[in-house]
C-alpha cells in the first residue's frame, strides 16, 4: 500500500520525527503530506519546517469548526493514513466516518487495553501504582470507542521497582518510536492489512 500520511499531534512530536527519520534514510516508504495540530506551541510545528512538510493548526480559538478544518485538510493533501502521534483529543464521530474504517492509527503508551482513556504522564503514574512489571506501546486502530480500537502491534519494556512516571516514560517512549515506523512499514509492504 502506499502511504500518504497526515499527522496529528499536539505536543513535542517526538514520534512524528522518528517517523520523518525513517522516511528520510529509507527504512520506511512513505510520504509525509501533512502535519496538523490542535495547540500553537506544539513543538511539532517546528518539526513541520524543518522537514518542509505543510502544517497548519486548528482549535476552538482559531476557528468555528476545527475538526471540519481538519478533514478539509486531509483531503485536499491526500492522505491515505491519518497518524495520531501525541495527539490529545478524540476524533470526532462525524470525522471518523468522512474516511474508511480503518483511516486513523494512534499510539497509546501502555498494553492497551490496560489503561485506556488515560493521557501522557497520567499513563504512567498509574502503571507505577500498579503492580504491572511490564509496561510498554500499542498501535491500534481508532474508532469511536476511545483506546479501544483494534490492536496492530505492541512493544513490551519492563518496569523496574525503581522507577518513576518519567523514567518509565521515557523508556516506553523509545518504544514508539520503534514501534510506530514498524508498524508503518508492516502496512505499507501489505503484511498487516487495514
Ligand atoms: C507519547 O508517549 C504518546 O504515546 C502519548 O503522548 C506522548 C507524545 O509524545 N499519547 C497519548 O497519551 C495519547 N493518549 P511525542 O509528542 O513526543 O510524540
Amino acid at each position: 500500500m502506499e502511504l500518504s500520511i497526515g499527522f496529528l499531534a499536539s505536543h513535542n512530536g517526538s514520534n512524528v520525527r522518528a517517523i520523518l527519520e525513517n522516511i528520510k534514510s529509507g527504512r520506511l516508504e512513505a510520504k509525509a503530506s501533512v502535519i496538523i495540530t490542535n495547540n500553537t506551541t506544539a513543538g511539532v510545528i517546528q518539526i513541520a519546517d524543518e522537514y518542509s512538510i505543510p502544517s497548519y493548526c486548528f482549535n476552538k480559538n482559531n476557528s468555528q469548526d476545527p475538526w471540519q478544518k481538519v478533514l478539509n485538510k486531509l483531503k485536499e493533501h491526500k492522505v491515505n493514513l491519518g497518524v495520531l502521534a501525541g495527539f490529545m483529543k478524540e476524533v470526532p464521530q462525524f470525522v471518523l466516518s468522512a474516511f474508511s474504517p480503518n483511516y486513523f492509527l494512534n499510539i497509546h503508551p501502555a498494553l492497551l487495553p490496560k489503561y485506556a482513556g488515560l493521557y501522557g504522564i497520567d499513563v504512567h503514574r498509574a502503571v507505577i501504582q500498579s503492580r504491572d512489571k511490564e509496561s510498554g506501546a500499542t498501535v491500534h486502530i481508532v474508532n469511536e470507542e476511545y483506546d479501544r480500537g483494534k490492536i496492530l502491534t505492541q512493544l513490551k519494556v519492563p518496569r523496574y521497582n525503581t522507577d518513576t512516571p518519567e523514567t518509565l516514560a521515557a523508556r516506553v517512549l523509545a518504544a514508539e518510536h520503534i514501534l510506530y515506523s514498524y508498524t508503518l512499514a508492516e502496512i505499507q509492504k501489505g503484511r498487516i492489512i487495514l
